[in-house]
């Protein structure tokens, strides 16, 4: 989950460095440092805390003014091994200064290795498992060979899964990148004048340089120089890899007028969800195409079940999606945590399909999730926003969220866009299943009206500061919801708890006389998802046993439904919409209210606590 930002070129590296790891703060924020060669060896700085600090610390000139070609390294970080702390922050560097290195992953043998190197006399300073990597290189540069061999070496060593980017001393202008496993991406982005050349985490750190970007598979290493880059993998074979020209605009990766990313995010939904749909649907036939993810007729009705695997917020899309594809194609839908899907034995196999969900494409237990179902000899489809992505290259078909970047750590137009994409897959596969028969699952032409039914739910509500201002001092929250809308329920508490760190709960709202109603009374504000669909008159049932205990209802209701307003303490209206189609608009309140008692409550929306945007580590 660390930003790694790489330079070499005529240009003053730490400013370039600097504003890439700016843009990649949100994948981790709790110490950095910058890396840059001089004529007299390596300069490093580094601070624990935000980015700022590391800023205000940079010397006025880390440039070499001795050199026509700058190269420097730097790293954004989120701990795993070893507490946040100057000491522990990247970048590290050999004992002899020769070598730098920037890491994210985790080396699992890092102690084996740490021994090894200290029986040989290796001075470690730091507590985290990178700083073997820069010993091990140190060692075999020492014995003669070149930055790239000894990189070879080291790295081969190296037992999990790791994005490393390291330079040396010993070979001005050369930047060493290597990938190994799902530790997150590596890009090489070629820029556009004198042979600048970059190497990044993630894309949004570099495109205001560059859109011609060239991605790292897993165990390949790639040598930058100026104007050039040459990909080898670990065993040595030379690799050809296709550069891809990015369309993301790096404006769109800005706040605009906007507070904060989440927010602009947020109401950016209408927007995202037109350019998901842009070209993919006929809204004259209703035939959805899918531009990257084909399938033949025979194929879609050999299928015996779908597997869909993802984690956080894209599990709750997935678990949405089960009703979509379930009822629309008529096609069994298991949902499992990327975490918890490999350690079951599945019984997934050759006549199923996995679908991952992954904003960041880059989420190692839904990486490591999509691998056991191919492993299995299933079909892996991926749904994912990072354009590049290891999701979205290692799988047999994808569909783009078309979100445009999302940089607020709590995932917003990433979970809509999803919604939307599982809902044209299941009108995909529902056409090729259901052959000419005479059921015609859900029309895909009801989407042409919901960029605008989500532009009225975006329309500005001053309830939300009323409910900020009342709730915010509030420990517990419960969400409630049923059917198609109690994956939302979860996304609800989701939203909330990781970023205003109030406890919150989603449950079905029918298992509440099964226990969870004995938590109800006057302090627990509960929200319920109360729209006009086969389950409104549970729901109802539902808020009244609550109201019944003294508990406070803040209902997601569908406009013009006079009978909740009675009934609910507050009301969050949402427009009427076709019942598979609902979770995406009951969702953005959700989203609202969690962002507003985040605000009133002073928390860091975009990059909250113990967070980060891309969970690379299992
Ligand atoms: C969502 O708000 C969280 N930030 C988190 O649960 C996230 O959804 C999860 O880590 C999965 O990320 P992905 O979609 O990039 O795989």
């Amino acid at each position: 989950m660390c930003g790694i930002i790489g330079y070499v070129g005529p240009r003053e590296a730490a400013p370039i460095i600097l504003g890439g790891l700016r843009r990649l703060e949100y994948r981790g924020y709790d110490s950095a440092g910058i890396a840059v060669l001089r004529d007299d060896g390596i300069h490093i700085q580094r601070a624990v805390g935000k980015l700022s600090n590391l800023e205000a610390r940079i010397e006025s000139a880390m440039g070499n003014p001795a050199s026509a070609v700058q190269t420097g390294i730097g790293h954004t970080r989120w701990a795993t091994h070893g507490a946040p702390s100057e000491r522990n922050a990247h970048p590290h560097v050999s004992a002899d200064g020769s070598v730098a290195v920037v890491h994210n992953g985790i080396v699992e043998n890092f102690a084996e290795l740490r021994r090894e190197l200290q029986a040989e006399g290796a001075a470690f300073r730091s507590d985290t498992d990178t700083e073997v990597i820069v010993h091990l290189v140190a060692r075999y540069l020492r014995a003669g060979r070149t930055l790239e061999q000894a990189a070879h070496a080291a790295i081969g060593q190296l037992r999990g899964s790791q994005a490393i980017v390291l330079m040396s001393a010993r070979e001005p202008g050369a930047l060493i990148a290597a990938r190994i496993g799902n530790a997150g991406g590596v890009s090489v982005g070629l820029g556009d004048a004198d042979g600048e050349m970059f190497v990044a985490s993630d894309i949004p750190g570099i495109l205001e340089h560059t859109r011609r970007i060239l991605f790292l598979d897993s165990h390949e290493v790639a040598v930058v120089r100026p104007g050039q880059v040459e990909i080898r993998r670990l065993n040595g074979d030379a690799v050809t890899r296709t550069v891809q020209v990015i369309a993301w605009d790096p404006v769109s990766a800005e706040k605009g007028e906007y507070r904060h990313f989440m927010q602009k995010e947020i109401h950016e939904q209408a927007r995202a969800i037109t350019d998901t749909l842009r070209g993919r649907v006929d809204f004259q036939t209703g035939e959805v195409m899918l531009e990257s993810l084909t399938v033949s007729p025979e194929t879609a009705r050999r299928l015996e079940r779908l597997y869909t695997v993802a984690c956080g917020t894209s599990a709750h899309s997935g678990l949405i999606g089960k009703f979509l594809i379930e009822s629309v194609a008529r096609l069994s839908v298991e949902v499992d945590y990327g975490s918890e899907f490999r350690y079951r034995d599945p019984l997934i196999g050759p006549r199923c399909a996995a679908l991952g969900i992954t904003q960041s494409g880059e989420t190692a237990d839904t990486l490591a999730a999509m691998q056991e179902a191919r492993r299995k000899g299933a079909t892996v489809w991926s749904i994912v926003n990072a354009i590049g992505s290891q999701a979205q290259r290692t799988s047999d078909g994808h569909i783009l969220m078309r979100a445009g970047p999302e940089i607020g750590v709590a995932s917003t137009k990433a979970f809509t866009t999803s919604v939307v994409d599982q809902y044209l897959l299941a009108c995909y596969l529902g056409r090729l299943r259901a052959g000419d028969s005479a059921r015609q699952p859900a029309n895909a032409k009801d989407l042409a009206f919901l960029p605008n039914l989500v532009s009225q739910v975006l329309e500005p509500n001053p309830l939300y500061d009323e409910l900020a201002n009342r709730f915010h001092h509030r420990e517990h929250f419960l969400y409630l919801g049923r059917g198609i809308n109690y994956p939302v329920a979860l996304e609800g508490a989701l939203k909330l708890k990781e970023i205003s760190y109030i406890h919150a709960e989603g449950y079905p709202a029918g298992e509440m006389k099964h226990g969870p109603i004995a938590l109800i009374d006057e302090q627990m504000p509960v929200v319920c998802i109360a729209v006009q669909d086969a389950v409104y008159d549970k729901m109802i049932s539902q808020i009244e046993q609550v109201k019944a205990r003294a508990g406070v209802v803040i209902a997601v209701a569908t406009e013009g439904d006079t009978a909740i307003a009675d009934k609910a303490d507050y009301v969050l209206w949402v427009p009427d919409a076709p019942a598979l189609l609902t979770p995406v608009l009951t969702a953005i309140p959700l989203q609202r209210l969690a962002y507003h008692l985040a605000i009133r409550r002073g928390c860091d929306v975009d990059q909250p606590r113990n967070l980060a945007k891309s969970v690379t580590v299992e």
